[in-house]
């Protein structure tokens, strides 16, 4: 049976989160190995030599799944039909430097990008942003692809999710795969909301596995910092592990989550749990046939209550410093 393939744009795909994500993608780790995929590689002009050099590697690999590679500078050549794009392009901070230090000057890359989105992709298209500050650059995106619904974009939050799973197995002693219905509520930054009230280790609320000080005192204070914790130690920020989690975010979304979890993802609020609409913001969600629902009935404590009110804040004042970035 001929299998149509599906196309994905990837931006960034000369930079070193692409190149991590590239590869496992085109092999069958997003859509799964019956899926022939063709791959649109989208960066600036400057970086077009050495995303040659990734797609002679690309070649030189002979995917089975791999159908195509197209290669552009030119936003309505690199996201025309696409039905999925992983929008890595951006700059990365540097030691000392804050997420939404980068906001001016990545939030004008993604304005172009979500209006030639809204023109020539697939009107099934889902996007996920990962540029810093990703749930910002996600907003400004939707807001100029006004033929589209905003839930059609999302932003990256799986990789504080999956820290947080991570270190709460080792924490506990458990394998990572017993960890579930952890969330990650909020902003891509040093506010967000690791929130293990719901949470399950190997069929025990976490809760009753671990002290509530260190759940406040070293666990949150760990995973709102990871990320420049690894970018102090490699003199980079993460890749591979930011790669490793924006195939899951996709993978989730397209595929389905589990029958018995969720997961995180930074997505349009419609005023669930009282957040303010048109944010993009970080949500428990479960996901089915590329569509996502917040889970929105789960009771908050007033701890949990005023985390979600911080980064609610925090986003608005976001929004309106790029306001001029959103029309
Ligand atoms: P990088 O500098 O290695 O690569 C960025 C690439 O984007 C470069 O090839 C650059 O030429 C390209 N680029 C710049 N402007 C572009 C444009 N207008 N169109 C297309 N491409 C463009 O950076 P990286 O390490 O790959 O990180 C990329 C982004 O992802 C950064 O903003 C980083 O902070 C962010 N990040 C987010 C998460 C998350 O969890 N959300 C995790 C890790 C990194
Ligand atoms: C991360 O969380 O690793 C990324 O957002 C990179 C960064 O700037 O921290």
């Amino acid at each position: 049976m001929h299998v149509q393939s599906k196309r994905i744009a990837i931006t960034g795909a000369a930079g070193n989160i692409a190149y991590q994500a590239i590869f496992r993608i085109a092999a069958g780790e997003f859509l799964g190995s019956q899926q022939p995929v063709a791959l649109n590689l989208i960066d600036i002009h400057p970086a077009m030599p050495s995303l040659g050099g990734t797609a002679m590697e690309l070649e030189d690999c002979a995917f089975p799944l791999l159908r195509d590679v197209v290669l552009s500078d030119d936003l309505e050549v690199g996201f025309a039909e696409v039905d999925y794009v992983f929008m890595f392009g951006a700059r990365p901070r540097g030691k000392g430097m804050e997420r939404s230090d980068l906001l001016q000057e990545n939030g004008k890359i993604f304005g172009p990008q979500g209006q030639a989105i809204n023109q020539v992709a697939s009107r099934d298209v889902r996007v996920l942003v990962i540029g810093n500050p990703a749930n910002t650059n996600a907003l400004i995106a939707a807001h100029h692809a006004p033929d589209l619904e905003p839930s059609q974009f999302s932003a990256m939050t799986r990789l504080d999710h999956e820290r947080a799973r991570s270190q709460l197995a080792m924490q506990t002693g458990n394998p990572v795969a017993e960890v579930t219905r952890m969330i990650l509520w909020g902003n891509h930054s040093p506010q967000m909301h690791p929130d293990i009230s719901y949470c399950s280790v190997a069929g025990t609320p976490a809760r009753e596995l671990v002290e509530a000080d260190w759940y406040r005192d070293t666990f949150i204070p760990m995973i709102q910092q990871r990320g420049a914790r690894v970018i102090e130690a490699r003199g980079a920020s993460s890749a591979a592990s930011a790669a490793n989690a924006a195939i899951l975010h996709m993978r989730d979304w397209v595929l389905g989550t589990p029958a018995n979890d969720w997961t995180s993802m930074s997505v349009w609020s419609d005023g669930t749990y009282g957040v303010a609409e048109d944010l993009i913001f970080s949500f428990p969600c479960r996901c089915e046939n590329s569509a996502h629902q917040i889970v929105g009935d789960l009771e908050l404590d007033d701890f949990g209550r005023e985390r979600l009110k911080e980064n609610e804040a925090e986003l608005l004042a976001e929004r309106d410093a790029v306001r001029e970035l959103l029309s």
